[in-house]
C-alpha cells in the first residue's frame, strides 16, 4: 500500500491557466486516438508534415525486381536515409535488421502476381502479425474499376477495421488496372473512395493535369507513388510538382533503388519533400553526392 504520511501536499494546480486544446498537424487526422496519432507522427515528420517512404514491396507481385535481387545488400544501406520502410513481412524479417528502428508500413494485401489478374487480392497478413512486426501502418491495394474491385475494397475495409481496433493507420493504395487511365478523374475517384471508407492516408499517382483537384477532394494525406524507373531529373521534377500541389510525401521504390546512386537519390528526394528544394537544385545535389561517392 502506498505510504500516506510524509508526502508533499499537492498545490501546483495552475489555477487560472486554461488547459491547452492541442490540434494535430496532419490533414484529416485530428480526431483520432492517441496511438493512431502517435503512429502517424512516426510516418509523417511533425516538423515538415511530410514523409519520404522507401517502397520495396515490388517482389510480392514481380519477384526479384532489378535492384532488389538482394534486399540485404541494396535496401539496408538506404534505411537510415528514409522516413519509413514500406515492405512485406517476409522482406522485413529476413533482410532488415530491427536495429534501424524505422517505422514500417507493412504490405498486407496479397494474392496476385504479374502472371495473372493483379486485382485478385486478399488480405494476406493477420492483424496480430502486423502488431508483432511493430507496423506503424498497413498498406492495401485498391483496384477501382478492375475485375476484382469489390474484393479489393472489402480487403481495405477489413484492414481499416482491424487497424482502428489497434490504433494502426491504413494506407489505401490506388492501384491502376491495365484498362484504366491515370488521370485526375480516375485518381480523384479512387482517392476519395479510399478516404471515405476510412483509410488514414492514400498512395496515388501524380498526373500532369488536375493533380491539385485530386489532392483537394481527398480529405486525407496523399503520398505519391514512384512507379516505373524514369530519369532522375524527371523523378525529382515529379516529386516537386506533387508536393507543390499538396501531396504530403512520396512512397518511391524503383526510382530510388534503381537510380545510379540510390543513397544520393534518396537524399535529393528528401530535400524536395522536406525542404521544398527546387528540382534543378535537387538534381545538382544528386550529381554532387553521386560524384563524391
Ligand atoms: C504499390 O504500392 C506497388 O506495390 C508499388 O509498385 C510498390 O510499392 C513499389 O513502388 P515503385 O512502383 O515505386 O517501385
Amino acid at each position: 500500500m502506498a505510504e500516506l504520511t510524509g508526502n508533499k501536499d499537492a498545490k501546483n494546480y495552475g489555477i487560472g491557466i486554461p488547459a491547452k486544446t492541442e490540434g494535430f498537424f496532419l490533414k484529416g487526422s485530428c480526431h483520432y486516438d492517441w496511438g493512431m496519432q502517435d503512429r502517424l507522427s512516426r510516418i509523417f515528420r511533425p516538423a515538415s508534415g511530410k514523409t519520404v517512404m522507401l517502397a520495396f514491396d515490388d517482389g510480392y507481385i514481380m519477384g526479384p525486381t532489378s535492384g532488389l535481387e538482394r534486399m540485404d545488400l541494396s535496401v539496408v544501406p538506404l534505411a537510415e536515409h528514409c522516413d519509413v520502410l514500406m515492405c512485406t513481412r517476409g522482406a522485413l524479417r529476413t533482410c532488415i535488421p530491427p536495429v534501424h528502428n524505422k517505422p514500417v508500413c507493412l504490405r498486407v494485401s496479397a494474392g496476385a502476381t504479374i502472371l495473372k489478374e493483379l486485382s485478385d487480392e486478399t488480405v494476406g497478413v493477420a492483424i496480430d502479425d502486423a502488431i508483432r512486426c511493430n507496423a506503424s501502418a498497413m498498406a492495401v491495394q485498391v483496384y477501382v474499376g478492375s475485375e476484382f474491385e469489390h474484393k479489393t475494397i472489402a480487403n481495405l475495409t477489413k484492414v481499416i477495421d482491424a487497424g482502428m481496433r489497434h490504433g494502426i493507420p491504413t494506407l489505401g493504395v490506388t492501384a491502376v488496372g491495365k484498362q484504366m487511365v491515370r488521370d485526375a478523374r480516375y485518381l480523384g475517384l479512387a482517392g476519395r473512395l479510399i478516404a471515405e471508407l476510412g483509410a488514414q492516408f492514400n498512395k496515388t499517382y501524380y498526373c500532369e493535369e488536375g493533380f491539385d483537384t485530386v489532392v483537394a477532394a481527398c480529405p486525407i494525406p496523399i503520398v505519391i507513388a514512384g512507379g516505373k524507373k524514369i530519369p532522375e531529373p524527371d523523378a525529382l521534377g515529379m516529386a516537386y510538382k506533387a508536393i507543390d500541389q499538396g501531396a504530403l510525401g512520396v512512397d518511391m521504390g524503383r526510382n530510388i533503388f534503381q537510380a545510379d546512386n540510390p543513397i544520393a537519390m534518396l537524399k535529393a528526394v528528401s530535400a524536395v519533400v522536406h525542404e521544398g528544394e527546387k528540382p534543378d537544385k535537387a538534381l545538382d545535389m544528386y550529381n554532387t553526392l553521386k560524384n563524391e561517392a
